[in-house]
């Protein structure tokens, strides 16, 4: 039999990679463009799972659609899954899996391409040389070497992150939730307290996943604790940071550096081509005129390796649901 799966936010480059990966599994692939929501649900309608990326908005009103329309299945294409209400799914019964680990890598590489852009200030030389001004004012960086970094959540893309930190000399002061210390020791670093790390950081860089307890971590409070002209990096979830507060940080310089893969307000802008569009979004506007800003459009998982993991896995999760295997990556509801 073949499952018939409505396919979310779907992208060229997210085709050629299911429709490869698809040929060994032969499942129904409906594709859309738009990003899973209450306005275009019905498009869910028929098919017995949904695929949905990290915009995708699952709210208790979409399950409730989902359900009436017989999806039994929601299959994220992220790691993340602070966009789906998992308790409205499980009380409709309706199943979640997630790609929890599709290449660390990936994330842990693009956040350090953010630092060093950021630093040497590569964003700004680029378009400087373009016009042939050769000048260097304004350019002087610092070494990476010796300073600090705290890094914020030490799950997968956290310690593969240290790994590059510790490359290039780098003190790491980290903070978990649930501190990891054997592999602290091995690894060389220190676990502190949040306001040891805000204190002592010259980067901070956040890897824990958007939670009640981490929404707005970083916010007016917290940056006043940080070090004068700390650079900010942001590959976890827009929500990790108040942005209009990074903006007053940014504009009082006591924020030097943002490097953000991630916007609170991303799903109304990232991955389509708003160029035609006068840019409604007052504060992605400001964000996006700092030059000592860069934003990326949540690109940090796109490389091939990890393109390849992500449909691979989902298309796993599908079978092994639909052939009454055991989940493996289900996410499940805790109380
Ligand atoms: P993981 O689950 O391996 O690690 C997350 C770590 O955060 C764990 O060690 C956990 O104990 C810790 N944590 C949980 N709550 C915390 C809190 N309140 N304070 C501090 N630490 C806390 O997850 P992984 O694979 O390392 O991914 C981390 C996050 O990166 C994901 O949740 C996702 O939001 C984001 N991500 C972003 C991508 C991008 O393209 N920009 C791609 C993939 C993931």
């Amino acid at each position: 039999m073949s499952y018939k799966i409505a396919f979310f936010d779907a992208k060229p480059y997210d085709r050629a990679t299911f429709d490869k990966v698809n040929e060994k599994y032969g499942f129904e692939l409906m594709y859309h463009k738009e990003h899973l929501d209450i306005n275009n649900v019905l498009l869910a309608s028929g098919a017995d799972a949904v695929c949905i990326f990290v915009n995708a908005v699952v709210d208790v009103a979409v399950v409730e659609k989902l359900k009436l329309y017989g999806v039994k299945l929601i299959a994220l294409r992220s790691a993340g899954f602070n966009n789906v209400d998992i308790a409205a799914a499980a009380q409709h019964g309706i199943k979640v899996v997630r790609v929890p680990d599709y290449s660390p890598h990936a994330i842990a590489e693009h956040t350090l391409a953010l630092m060093l852009c950021l630093n040497r200030k590569v964003h700004r030389a680029f378009l400087r040389t373009r016009d042939s001004n050769f000048s260097l004012l304004g350019f002087e960086g610092f070494d990476m070497y010796g300073k600090t970094i705290g890094v914020i959540g030490t799950g997968k893309i956290g310690k593969v992150a240290i790994g590059l930190f510790k490359g290039l000399g780098m003190n790491v002061l980290a903070y978990d939730l649930y501190p990891d210390t054997a592999y602290a020791e091995s690894a060389g670093i220190k676990y502190a307290t949040l306001d040891e790390l805000y204190a002592n950081s010259d980067i901070i860089t956040l890897h824990c996943p958007l939670t009640k307890e981490t929404e707005y971590l970083i916010c007016d409070e917290s940056i006043n604790k940080m070090k004068d002209g700390v650079m900010i990096v942001n590959t976890g979830r827009g929500k990790l940071i108040h942005t209009k507060h990074l903006i007053e940080g940014l504009l009082s310089r006591k924020v030097g550096y943002a490097g953000l893969d991630v916007y609170e307000e991303e799903g109304a802008y990232f991955y389509e081509d708003h160029s035609d569009a006068v840019m409604t979004d007052d504060v992605l506007a400001r964000l996006l005129s700092f030059n000592n800003v860069i934003v990326t459009s949540h690109q940090a998982f796109f490389t091939q390796e990890a393109m390849s993991n992500i449909a691979q896995t989902t298309m796993d999760n599908i079978l092994d649901f639909f052939e009454g295997r055991e989940l493996k990556n289900e996410v499940v509801y805790k109380m």
